[in-house]
């Protein structure tokens, strides 16, 4: 996160002794990116953190891709995916490569372990339901449209706070950030940024355990899931300070950028990683000029796929397309409003459309669960009427 936050208590000077009321010392961490050169915090525990009680192996975590057959337009109608579990374990992967996954988890538990992925940064987009991320850097209150940001090696529990919930899931290889032509040379947000450091939300209040006895931490690193069992509380931290720690950014804070013609998708971008962008699509005000076209004009993402995950409102320019499909327009073939949409746009004010869009900048792989939820029709919704 680009800004210093700190929560606790903690030495004023670091690396020196920083003692408990019974003398002890807490045990300092240094938690950080890029071998002490990326963002970083120091974290302050009650017990030695390289502490585990035992190890164990629970097997790999790496989705399984189908063939990808001839180039072709695919929708996948998530709705109905099987509910149940915990966040982690709901999780479907369905689309993905080296850089980043994509999928969607439709929990009802609250967590029983604690998780900690060593090897990607997480994205949680919570499109319904409501609850508490509990971390070691505190705890985050979440809500349907937040976009729950968790960085490597942040050690967390998600507690649902009703019977449902459902989440659109990015895991990226690479840090998220908030895109670089938004921020002054300083780090500040800019003044024509689509939202401001006023709109995330970060940890507030700390939980500090020392309760003894055997926790379960689940971790994922080397594209599998190792569990650790610890003796004592993960949650353990008297105070922390610095710059990488867990956040919240809700979708309805996004304040869109509108004009006279249509704005293409890069007016709709919200964070990026290495190698692909995620965007915003909120409801706004349509393009001004008394001959405007409302709707996207045909385009070839040549060299990136994209992906739109739909969340609420009406697509206008998406026809058979509904409330939480997937679309995947790869790259190496145009897409563009079906058959009529164009038309049936203009004139119209404004659109309560609410979608999350990742365009990634190589191909992404189909996973096998993804199959079942096709729509095979979808390729030829643009096939109606005379083709003009
Ligand atoms: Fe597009």
């Amino acid at each position: 996160m680009p800004f210093y936050h700190r929560l606790g208590d903690m030495p004023q000077k670091r690396h020196v002794q920083f003692r408990k009321p019974d003398g002890k010392l807490y045990r300092e961490e240094v938690m950080g990116l890029e071998g002490f050169s990326g963002l970083q915090s120091i974290l302050y525990h009650h017990f030695l953190p390289p502490r585990v009680l035992r190890v164990e192996s629970l097997g790999p975590a790496q989705p399984e891709y189908a063939d990808f057959g001839p180039l072709r337009h695919r929708a996948f109608g998530t709705k109905d995916i099987p509910s149940g579990g915990d966040a982690v374990s709901a999780k479907r992967v369905l689309l993905g490569n080296s850089d980043v996954t994509l999928g969607v988890s439709r929990p009802t538990d609250s967590m029983d372990y604690f998780y900690r992925n060593a090897q990607s940064y997480e994205v949680w987009f919570t499109h319904e339901g409501s609850g508490v991320l509990h971390t070691q850097f505190g705890k985050l209150p979440f809500r349907a449209g937040d976009y729950i940001v968790i960085p490597y090696g942040t050690t967390w529990k998600m507690d649902l706070e009703e019977k449902e919930a459902r989440f659109f899931v990015i895991e990226s290889a690479t840090q998220i950030e908030t895109p670089s032509h938004w921020r002054n040379k300083h780090g500040q947000m800019n003044e024509h940024a689509p939202y401001t450091e006023r709109d995330f939300r970060v940890p507030e209040e700390l939980e500090m355990h020392t309760e003894r006895g055997e926790f379960q931490v689940r971790v994922k690193a080397r594209n599998q899931i190792s569990l650790h069992v610890l003796d004592h509380h993960p949650f353990d931290v008297v105070g922390w300070d610095g710059y990488l720690y867990p956040w919240i950014f809700n979708i309805h804070d996004y304040e869109p950028i509108t004009g006279m013609l249509h704005k293409p998708p890069p007016s709709h971008l919200t964070f990026r990683g290495w190698n692909f962008v995620i965007c915003s699509f909120v409801p706004r005000q349509f393009d001004y000029h008394p001959e405007a076209i409302p709707t996207p004009y045909n385009h070839s993402n040549v060299n990136s796929d994209e992906v739109l995950y739909y969340c609420d409102g009406n697509f206008m320019s998406r026809k058979g397309i509904g409330k939480y499909d997937i679309t995947l327009h790869p790259s190496g073939l145009p897409h563009g409003p079906q058959p009529g949409a164009t038309e049936a746009s203009i004139g119209k004010k404004r659109t309560d459309e609410l979608a999350v869009m990742v365009d990634t900048f190589r191909p992404l792989d189909v996973a096998v669960p993804a199959l079942e939820l096709e729509k095979n029709e979808y390729m030829n919704s643009w096939m109606e009427g005379d083709g003009e």
